[in-house]
């Protein structure tokens, strides 16, 4: 049966709730940060990522504004669900959700062991940034571009369009959605499925395969 992740920008204390939940039961549980650490009075001033499957929360992150970047922080998935299109669409929404408020520069700080996931978005090592110690653990600073928004909020924005829910300022370019729940190997065979689309396409193959097709045809059994 297909699943669906519901991604959806807090805008309630219920929602708030089932973000610092998720957390709750990754960092504090799974990972024992004490929970004064996790929960460090920041959650006030940010905006808030929540992923849910079922109506229940599974992923959450969270995004502090300052002058000339953002900083993303506290991204989580529960561990049955890793290995998931979760953390991306996550991702994604943040992104957008940022590049139409203007921002360019995300920072943000990650294990060692996380470098090659977050490289996979174009976030790199800052670089002679020393690593710092946070909640116990090595970290080191990293950053990533985000690409120019078409649609971008400024002061001539009028009050209509800055009054709306968090995201859902422009039209057909609202960042919350619902989508399709893949694991990443599923991914990573839509991915091989559309560059050989491209290929054929661009040697004027008339055989045209669906990037669906594959993923119903193929054998990945679910990875969580
Ligand atoms: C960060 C996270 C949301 C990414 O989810 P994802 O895109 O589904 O990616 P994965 O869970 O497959 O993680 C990618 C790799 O990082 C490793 N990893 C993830 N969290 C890690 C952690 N806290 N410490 C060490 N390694 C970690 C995974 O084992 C995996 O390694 P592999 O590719 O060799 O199997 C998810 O791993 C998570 O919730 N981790 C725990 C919370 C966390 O540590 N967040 C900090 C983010 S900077």
């Amino acid at each position: 049966m297909t699943e669906f992740v519901d991604i959806k920008v807090v805008d309630c204390a219920q929602e708030l709730n089932d973000a610092l939940e998720v957390r709750r039961k990754v960092f504090v549980e799974e990972q024992k940060i004490d929970p004064s650490l996790e929960f460090d009075g920041n959650d006030f001033c940010a905006t808030h990522i929540v992923a849910y499957v079922d109506k229940k929360p599974v992923g959450t992150m969270r995004i502090r504004y300052f002058k000339d970047f953002v900083k993303f922080e506290r991204i989580s998935v529960l561990q049955n669900l890793r290995k998931s299109n979760i953390s991306d669409l996550m991702m994604k929404t943040a992104v957008k959700l940022c590049a139409q408020k203007g921002y360019e520069t995300i920072h943000g700080v990650c294990k060692k062991e996380l470098l090659p996931r977050w490289a996979k978005d174009g976030a790199f090592p800052i670089k002679n940034a020393k690593p710092i110690i946070q909640n116990g653990m090595e970290l080191i600073p990293i950053e990533q571009k985000i690409p120019q928004s078409e649609k971008v909020l400024n002061i001539q924005t009028s009050l209509d369009v800055l009054n709306k829910k968090e995201g859902q300022w422009f039209e057909s370019s609202e960042v919350e959605g619902t989508y399709e729940l893949l694991t990443k190997t599923q991914l990573s065979h839509m991915q091989e499925m559309k560059e050989k689309v491209k290929d054929s396409k661009k040697q004027g193959s008339k055989e045209y395969i669906s990037p669906k097709t594959l993923i119903l045809n193929t054998d990945s059994t679910k990875t969580y």
